[in-house]
């Protein structure tokens, strides 16, 4: 997935492109602020996978 679906995230979640395909809008669901937090989640989940892949694929 490209970074910028995450630093647009916003984007998608409030009457997203998506939505033509099936995604729910999130207007009024979620807060700014939670999507920061969302895409925090996202950033470090992607980060603490991809530090375990590179420490395996060097041993
Ligand atoms: C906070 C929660 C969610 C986030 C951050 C999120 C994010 C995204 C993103 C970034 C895309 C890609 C947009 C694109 O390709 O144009 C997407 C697509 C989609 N999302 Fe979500 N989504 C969330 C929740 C959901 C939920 C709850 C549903 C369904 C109940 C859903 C259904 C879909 C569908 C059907 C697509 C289109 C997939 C496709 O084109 O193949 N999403 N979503």
């Amino acid at each position: 997935m490209h970074a910028a679906y995450i630093e647009n995230l916003d984007k998608f979640v409030f009457r997203g492109p998506a939505m033509a395909r099936g995604m729910p809008d999130f207007t009024g669901k979620l807060s700014a602020d939670d999507v920061e937090k969302i895409k925090a989640f996202i950033q470090g989940t992607a980060d603490s996978i991809r530090s375990k892949a590179t420490t395996e694929a060097s041993q």
